[in-house]
C-alpha cells in the first residue's frame, strides 16, 4: 500500500533538515509517495499567502505530513496545518541521550499537550488603547479526548505507568478546574493511574528531579512552555521532535523554528526532524522501521558526526548519511 507524505520544508533550515529526513526515509523499504509544497514567507512574499490553499488541502489529505518551520508567518502556517490533520493532542517527547551534554541527563518526558483551545483559541481583543482581554477556551469535550488519548497512550506501552496532570486549576478554577476534574475522571473510568502537579510547581521539579515525570498531560499554553523547557534540560532544540495527531492523519516536524542565524550554512542539525519522522514512521504502522532509525540516531547522536549546535563539527548532510548505513 503507497502511502502519500506531504513535505513541506517552509523556510530558513527548514529547507536543510527536511530533506535530511526524507533521505532516511527513502532509504527504508516503504513505498511512499512524497509530495513537496510551500509554506512560509518566502511564499507568503510571491503570492500573498503564507499557506497557500493547495498545501492546506494536501495536508488535509495526506496520510502524514512531514514539516519543516516557518519563519515570522509561523502561527498563519502552523495554526492552520494543525487544523488541516485535525490535530487535537501535540506529543512532545524531550528525552536526553546517551553521550549528548545535558542539563540533566535522567530526563525522559513526554509531554501531551492539549493542542486545539486554552488561550490559543484566538479569542483576543483590544478593547480601549490601553486594555486588552483573552478568553481562555476548555471543553468537557477536548479534555475527554486528549484524556482518552493519554489513557491509550500509557496502555499501548509497558514501560508506562499513568500519566501526570499538569494544570492550575487553584486559580483558573473553572477552565483548569473543568480540565482537570475531565482528565481524572477519564482516567479512573478507563482504570489508569493519575497524579497531578500545579504548573508552576511542575516548573521547578522537571528542573530539579526531571526522573520523577513520565508522561505529563497538559492544556495548550503549559504544554508549549514547559516543553521548550524541557528541551532545555536535554541538550537543545536540534534534538526535540513533535507529532500533532488527528483522528485520521498527523503532522510531524521539530519543535525548533527557522534557525535564521545558521540558516543556509549546512550546519542545522537535522536529529529532531529525523526523529520526527520516526514517529511518523510509527504512527503509519511502522514500528519496527520506526525503532531501526531511532537507534540508529542514538548511535549517531553518541558516536557521531555531530553538528556545531552538539560540539561537533558536521554538515547537515553529513548525518543522514551515517544514519543510512547504521540503519
Ligand atoms: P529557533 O528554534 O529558530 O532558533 C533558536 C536557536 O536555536 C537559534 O540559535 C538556532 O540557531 C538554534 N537552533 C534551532 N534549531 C536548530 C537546529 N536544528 N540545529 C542547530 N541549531 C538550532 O527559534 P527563534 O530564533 O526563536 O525563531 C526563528 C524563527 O523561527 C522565527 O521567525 C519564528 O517565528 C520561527 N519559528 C517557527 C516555528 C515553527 O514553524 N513551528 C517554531 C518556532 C519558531
Ligand atoms: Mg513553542
Amino acid at each position: 500500500m503507497t502511502h502519500e507524505i506531504a513535505v513541506i520544508p517552509g523556510d530558513g533550515i527548514g529547507q536543510e533538515v527536511i530533506p535530511a529526513a526524507v533521505e532516511v526515509l527513502e532509504a527504508l523499504d516503504i513505498d511512499f509517495e512524497f509530495v513537496e509544497a510551500d509554506a512560509g514567507d518566502a511564499v507568503l512574499e510571491e503570492t500573498g499567502e503564507a499557506l497557500p490553499q493547495e498545501t492546506y488541502d494536501l495536508a488535509a489529505s495526506a496520510d502524514a505530513t512531514l514539516f519543516g518551520a516557518a519563519g515570522d508567518s509561523a502561527a498563519d502556517v502552523i495554526l492552520p496545518l494543525r487544523e488541516a490533520v485535525g490535530s487535537f493532542v501535540n506529543i512532545r517527547p524531550a528525552k536526553a541521550y546517551p553521550g549528548i551534554d545535558a542539563v540533566r541527563p535522567e530526563t525522559d518526558l513526554v509531554f501531551l499537550r492539549e493542542n486545539t483551545e486554552g488561550v490559543y483559541a484566538g479569542l483576543e481583543d483590544r478593547l480601549t488603547q490601553d486594555v486588552s482581554t483573552l478568553t481562555r477556551v476548555v471543553t468537557e469535550s477536548a479534555s475527554e479526548t486528549l484524556a482518552e488519548f493519554a489513557c491509550d497512550y500509557v496502555s499501548d506501552a509497558d514501560d508506562h505507568d499513568g500519566f501526570t496532570i499538569v494544570h492550575k486549576a487553584n486559580v483558573m478554577r473553572e477552565t483548569d478546574g473543568l480540565f482537570r476534574d475531565t482528565v481524572k475522571s477519564v482516567a479512573d473510568d478507563r482504570g489508569v493511574d493519575t497524579d497531578e502537579v500545579l504548573m508552576d510547581a511542575f516548573a521547578t521539579r522537571v528542573c530539579l528531579e526531571p526522573e520523577q515525570f513520565d508522561v505529563v498531560a497538559c492544556p495548550n499554553l503549559a504544554g508549549d512552555v514547559l516543553s521548550d523547557l524541557a528541551a532545555g534540560l536535554v541538550g537543545g532544540l536540534g534534538l526535540l521532535p513533535s507529532a500533532n495527531v488527528g483522528p485520521e492523519r498527523a503532522l510531524f516536524e521539530p519543535v525548533h523554528g527557522t534557525a535564521p542565524d545558521i540558516a543556509g550554512e549546512g550546519i542545522a542539525n537535522p536529529a529532531a526532524t529525523i526523529i520526527s519522522a520516526a514517529m511518523l514512521l510509527e504512527y503509519l504502522g511502522y514500528e519496527d522501521e520506526s525503532e531501526r532509525v531511532n537507534e540508529a540516531v542514538e548511535v549517531t547522536l553518541e558516536e557521531g558526526p555531530r553538528t556545531a549546535d552538539l560540539g561537533g563539527d558536521a554538515s547537515t548532510e553529513d548525518v543522514p548519511e551515517a544514519i543510512i548505513e547504521r540503519l
